[in-house]
């Protein structure tokens, strides 16, 4: 089994390190239109499947690294220091770890997301994007848009689709090592399209993304049928895209959602993240569908749902969901 400290090794093999005073990146955070749900490698975060994402452009994350001078890492989240036994701060000190040149080198991260916190936009695929990227910066490597794919699936499997703007394809790739595994930007622009997301319970989530995805590969009997149905998905989602087909999209990326937590619901013991304001929000928007306004949503590891549409139907949507957070992927 390959570690993830060889698969750095790897990517960086004969790059030449020209040590910068810091490392500064951006990265967008991304929401699944066809879900990534299962892992092939835990270590690796390599998927089961392929999956597909719309970048979120002006909400994600900002990281600035370097190197340090206290005894460990020095870690900011939104201006505040964490301690360092926060949950992030292990995360990001692990993360680092992969890169850490002796013992003794400590790094400075401040790290600011501009995904508000309370939206239920998930923010450590923008996290570790930007972070790979501020690695790279920090040490000079210059590396491709795919390599640092690669680095930030290692982080978090989603962050591998936040290197983009745009719709993301992240290929599943069969390397046992993982270096086909990597998203990549489709050529595809839809100024029109929006993502609202509607808040309806901020506390953290009862099982997090790994446990549960172990959970549904490890007793789900229907996860043998979702490599087929994503396969399928994903062929009707570009299909989509390429013709600029709104509820082709919605259609789509809905069934999908609903699909995976389908999946969920049949793990054992079983994981269901709806709460009865997840229904009603459904319910609601299947009855302004019927009264025809195209209005689609997608839900992740979460109970907020994130509603799809149109700009021309940007008012309407505000008016029925007051206090709704629309982003605009392509600007
Ligand atoms: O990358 P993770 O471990 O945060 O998992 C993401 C899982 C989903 O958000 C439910 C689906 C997806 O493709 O983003």
């Amino acid at each position: 089994m390959t570690s993830a400290r060889q698969v750095v090794q790897t990517v960086l093999a004969g790059r030449e390190s020209n040590p910068q005073k810091a490392g500064s990146a951006y990265a967008p955070a991304n929401i699944a239109l066809v879900k990534y749900w299962g892992k092939r490698d835990e270590a690796l975060n390599l998927p089961v499947t392929g999956s597909l994402s719309i970048s979120l452009g002006p909400l994600g994350s900002r990281v600035e690294l370097a190197r340090g001078t206290g005894a460990g890492d020095g870690i900011w989240l939104n201006e505040e220091k964490l301690p360092g036994d926060s949950s992030f701060a292990q995360r990001a000190s692990a993360y680092l770890d992969l890169f850490r040149p002796s013992p003794d080198f400590v790094f400075e991260l401040r790290a600011r997301n501009t995904v508000p916190t309370a939206a239920g936009f998930a923010s450590s695929a923008s996290g570790f994007a930007a972070l790979a990227k501020a690695v790279a910066g920090l040490f000079g490597w210059g590396l491709s848009t795919r390599e640092l794919s690669i680095l930030a699936r290692l982080g978090s499997g989603s962050a591998a689709r936040s290197l983009e703007e745009g719709f993301v394809e992240w290929r599943a790739g069969t390397a046992a090592d993982g270096m086909d595994s990597f998203a990549e930007r489709l050529e595809a622009e839809w100024p029109e399209l929006r993502v609202g997301a509607v808040v309806l319970c901020a506390d953290e989530k009862p099982v997090g993304s790994r446990a549960g995805m172990r959970r549904s590969v490890a007793t789900c009997e229907f996860y043998r049928e979702w490599p087929g149905r994503v396969a399928k998905d994903l062929a009707a989602l570009k299909a989509a895209i390429a013709k600029k087909d709104f509820a082709a999209l919605g259609e789509t990326a809905e069934a999908n959602a609903l699909a995976m937590h389908a999946l969920m619901a049949a793990t054992r013991p079983p994981i269901v993240y709806a709460l009865p304001e997840t229904v009603a929000a459904m319910r609601k928007i299947w009855a302004l569908r019927q009264d025809g306004l195209p209005v689609w949503f997608t839900m992740d590891a979460g109970p907020n749902v994130k509603l799809l549409f149109e700009a021309k139907d940007e008012a309407t949507i505000r008016d029925r969901f007051p206090g709704v957070e629309v982003v605009a992927p392509f600007g």
